[in-house]
């Protein structure tokens, strides 16, 4: 099969493809046929060697996948030849609260992920394909598309009519615009540049901050929320947008952080509002299958910036790097 791995992580060329066998699956485990990828922050970040986790030598990168399942090893019940499906970010983290165990072991770092034509999952670990997304669509849901669901449903729950402000066009924030709308929030939406922007807007988002025309972004909230502030943060900026976000809180409101925050540090006084600081990481199967659920019922379609051939990875990585996309960036197996 073709796989990429990881070599010399921390070198522009670490990613290197190769011929190999395909894996075989054991007790409990099925071989998936993996029809496409998507790129997350933290891909970047493992190639770079910057990632929380440390990466197993050689590995397969990617968590994010979406396929068929074209042989199950003994042991297997609920699943069947044929079955589309996508697997879980964390695949030992069925429900309840994330214990490190579990944080430790990750497709496209501790353990092979999805920039191969096949992948070997446990079963517990893959989780059925919404019906009406392709391959190229589903494959985003297992980080971006969770991760957005976990900020907006796993703490204080948004009342219809509240605020949610989203920060930047990747695959998390554009999920929270289409999960926050579907919860019947007001969006505001900070973004960079007029492209991005009219893209927000055809997306729901209700209104649209350009940071590069208000650098100080935080008032321009405030003055969009008549001074009251927003009640919900989906923080997917950095360090240095957490001030701001915290600013643009109103009393009582709930900050997701999904950030990878990087260097730098947080002046105390940002923190001196009446708001919750919730540290967000992903998701659990349980929480997977609820985003299923409504992604189903609503017929939500993810936002795909671009898809590439098999062969282009390396480009499909330029391209995330540079981040001029909006959405997805999506490797498809062309
Ligand atoms: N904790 C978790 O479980 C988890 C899961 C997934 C991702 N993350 C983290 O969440 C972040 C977003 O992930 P992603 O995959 O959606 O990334 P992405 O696709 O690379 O999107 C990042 C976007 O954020 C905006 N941005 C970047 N730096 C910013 C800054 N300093 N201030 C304001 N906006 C900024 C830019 O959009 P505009 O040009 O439109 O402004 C950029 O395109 C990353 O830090 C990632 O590591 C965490």
């Amino acid at each position: 099969m073709r796989a990429y791995r990881l070599q010399d992580l921390g070198s522009p060329s670490a990613l290197r493809r190769q011929e190999e066998d395909p894996p075989q699956p054991g007790h409990g485990q099925a071989l998936v046929k993996v029809h496409a990828r998507s790129i997350n922050f933290r891909d970047l970040l493992i190639q770079q060697q910057r990632y929380a986790v440390p990466a197993r030598p050689s590995v397969v990168p990617l968590s994010d996948g979406a396929g068929e399942v074209v042989e199950v090893g003994p042991g297997v019940t609920g699943l069947r030849v044929g079955d589309r499906v996508t697997a879980c970010y964390f695949p030992k983290w069925q429900a309840g609260s994330l214990e490190m165990p579990m944080a430790l072991d990750q497709f496209g770092c501790t353990r092979d992920g999805m920039l191969a034509d096949y992948v070997v999952a446990e079963a517990a670990a893959l989780v059925p394909a919404p019906e009406h997304l392709s391959f190229e669509q589903a494959c985003t849901l297992p980080c971006a598309a969770l991760t957005a669901w976990s900020a907006l449903t796993g703490g204080r729950p948004i009342a219809p009519g509240q605020t949610v402000l989203t920060i930047g066009t990747g695959g998390v924030a554009l999920f929270a615009v289409q999960f926050a709308k579907l919860f019947g929030a007001r969006v505001v939406a900070l973004t960079s540049g007029a492209h991005k922007a009219a893209r927000l807007r055809t997306l729901g988002a209700d209104e649209v901050i350009d940071r590069q025309l208000h650098p100080q972004w935080a008032s321009e909230v405030r003055r969009l929320t008549h001074g009251a502030g927003v009640d919900h943060v989906v923080e997917t900026g950095a360090i240095d947008s957490l001030p701001q976000s915290l600013a643009a809180c109103a009393a009582n409101a709930e900050v997701a952080l999904v950030a990878a925050l990087g260097q730098g540090s947080l002046d105390a006084s940002a923190l001196r509002g009446l708001v919750t600081i919730r540290r967000v990481f992903v998701g659990s199967r349980a929480a997977y299958e609820a985003m299923h659920r409504a992604i189903t019922q609503h017929r939500l379609e993810p936002v795909i910036d671009r898809a590439f051939a098999f062969d282009e990875a390396h480009l499909a990585y330029q391209h995330f790097a540079e981040q001029r996309h909006v959405g997805k960036v999506v490797i498809a197996d062309r």
